[in-house]
């Protein structure tokens, strides 16, 4: 085969050169030029080869020697120079002008006819080496140049990210400081306002006490008695606002008592239907087996009545009234967003509707005294400041969202009543015994959780659900409870960060003792801080906190299912 004759002439790194042999006397006479520029040569006898040889070695500059320019060799020098780096020489002692055009024409870079003249094939060797050379580095150039744009795009893209990043985290900190600037602004105004009222309160007892007076010796004929009556009617208007103030600035006299609710919004709706007549729906979403909170009847009522009073208000062409309760734990994550909340357990009453909603300059003094939209004598604008006392004299918290044209809701969350012997149980228990009844015997659950008042609420949805609970408060706890009711225990349900021992390395200890034994866990941190740690993997049941009693009950049947 003539391709086991392409040899290397020397082994340096010099420029290579593929030669084709095609004519013996062109390739003698091209000897010495080729020697004294100390060239790398592989030599070859026919176009395969010749072809071969370039494919595997690269080469810079291809000699075809032929003994007449035409089809075959223009072939191969458009082969060669495909998708290749390298110059062509073509050598023939016969070519007349035009084939030489065809030659360019395929890619021919020069085009040697006189090979007598070895000085003059050294010069142009030299020359188109040289090219090729210039053509290598340029390349080579191009290569880092494209490189370092690359990196450059990338490092640019990575710039705006972590600008884009920053000017979030600043949006938010912003945020949140303006948050913080009108809490403290209410709670200035509250007090303020607590305060004057209280003494007016006390300057109205003595105006109205006297008018009393003055009307009753005046005697019903007495010319005055009129402007006396007026001054009562003005003084007992002025009750009305100071006793709203007061509300305001949490100064009402209160009696917190447990209760539900779902109970207060149920004796309500009967009334609230009539308030906002017929055109407007009101739709109530109770959670079955609600918390309990610790608060004032009287005032829950006012707050709920303001709400839906100020809802009407906003639909006066008709829509939905949404009343809605559920159980919910505020975790870290909430309360950090939401200044003022406190975290854990806490009774969540949403009040929605479906009206004009409101833009963000009317959010910013929503709960402000005196501030209204309405029109002179339309409104007072102490509605929702009252409702802002009495959540706050509960210790509760409230958010609204809204939008022009998207409806609003307030979110109340009331903390979660740690009485629990006060429960109205009747309608829970009932709901129970339901449930579990529906769901065949009852399946035994080993609950683990640190903190008190969560592990509480998470162990009432169960019981709730109708499972039977085990609680546990730490991961040590778990393990001996689970050596005594092995063949009880269906579900390990537990929380993942705890101190001393995770919940997931509890789980594997618990799943190695117990293959069947199922396991959810429950966090409140964001999934991907869990990322890694194997929660979030698919195949493990994982239920984020804060979560409400039907989605745990969901989710615990999805399990054990
Ligand atoms: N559900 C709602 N939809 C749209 N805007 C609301 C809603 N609730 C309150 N607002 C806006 O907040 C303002 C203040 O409400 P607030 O209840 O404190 O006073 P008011 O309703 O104007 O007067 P008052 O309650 O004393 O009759 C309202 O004027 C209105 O602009
Ligand atoms: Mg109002």
């Amino acid at each position: 085969m003539v391709g086991d004759e392409a040899q290397p002439t020397a082994a340096t790194e010099q420029l290579g050169v593929v030669l084709l042999a095609g004519g013996r006397a062109s390739l003698d006479a091209l000897a010495p030029a080729i020697k004294s520029l100390d060239l790398f040569v592989l030599t070859a006898h026919d176009a395969p080869t010749a072809l071969a040889s370039a494919a595997e070695n690269n080469p810079d500059l291809a000699i075809l020697c032929v003994d007449s320019l035409g089809p075959p060799a223009f072939d191969l020098c458009k082969q060669l120079r495909e998708g290749r780096d390298l110059a062509v020489l073509m050598v023939s002692t016969s070519a007349d002008p035009e084939v030489k055009v065809q030659a360019f024409e395929c890619g021919a870079n020069d085009i040697l006819t006189d090979t007598t003249n070895e000085a003059l094939i050294s010069a142009r060797l030299r020359s188109l080496l040289r090219y090729r050379k210039a053509v290598r580095e340029l390349r080579a150039a191009y290569h880092l140049v494209a490189q370092r744009t690359a990196q450059l795009v990338k490092s640019n893209e990575e710039l705006r990210r972590e600008m884009a990043e920053r000017q979030k985290t600043e949006a938010a900190l912003h945020a949140t400081e303006e948050m913080a600037r009108r809490i403290q602004k209410v709670e200035a105004l509250g007090q303020l306002a607590g305060g004057v009222a209280h003494d007016f309160n006390n300057i109205l007892f003595v105006i109205l006490g006297y008018c009393e007076i003055l009307e009753v010796g005046m005697g019903p004929a007495a010319p005055l008695r009129d402007a006396v009556r007026q001054i009562r009617l003005a003084g007992e208007r002025a009750t009305v606002l100071t006793r709203q103030l007061l509300a305001f600035g949490r100064r009402q006299t209160m009696q917190p008592k447990v209760l539900d609710l779902n109970e207060v919004v149920e004796e309500m709706s009967a009334m609230l239907k009539r308030i906002i007549g017929e055109d407007i729906e009101l739709v109530t979403a109770l959670a079955p087996g609600l918390g309990l909170v610790k608060a004032d009847r009287v005032q829950l009522e006012q707050m709920i009545l303001n709400l839906v009073v100020n809802a009407r208000a906003a639909m006066p062409g008709g829509g939905t009234l949404k009343l809605e309760t559920a159980d919910v734990i505020l975790d870290e994550g909430f309360v950090r967003q939401h200044i003022g909340s406190r975290p854990g357990p806490h009774v969540l009453l949403a009040v929605s509707d479906t009206g004009k909603g409101m833009d963000a300059a009317t959010q910013v003094h929503l709960f402000e005294p005196f501030f209204t939209t309405k029109g002179p004598g339309e409104g007072t604008g102490m509605g929702l400041a009252v409702v802002y006392g009495i959540v706050k004299q509960s210790e509760g918290s409230i958010w609204v969202e809204s939008a022009p044209g998207k409806g609003t809701r307030f979110d109340i969350y009331l903390p979660l009543s740690g009485d629990l012997a006060a429960r109205s149980s009747a309608r829970m228990q009932a709901l129970g015994i339901r449930e579990s009844a529906a769901a065949g015997e009852a399946a035994t659950i080993l609950l683990v959780e640190d903190e008190a008042p969560v592990r509480e609420l998470t162990r009432r949805f169960l019981e709730n659900s109708g499972y039977n609970v085990l609680e546990a408060g730490s991961c040590s706890e778990a393990v001996l409870l689970h050596e005594r009711n092995r063949e009880k225990v269906r579900l390990l349900f537990t929380d993942v960060v705890m101190p001393k021992m995770s919940g997931r390395d509890l789980a594997s200890i618990l799943t190695r003792a117990h293959p069947g034994l199922k396991v959810l866990f429950m966090s409140g941190y964001a999934a991907d801080i869990l990322r890694g740690s194997g929660v979030t993997e698919p195949g493990v049941a994982f239920l984020p906190k804060p979560f409400t009693q039907e989605v745990l009950a969901r989710k615990v049947r999805e399990v054990l299912a």
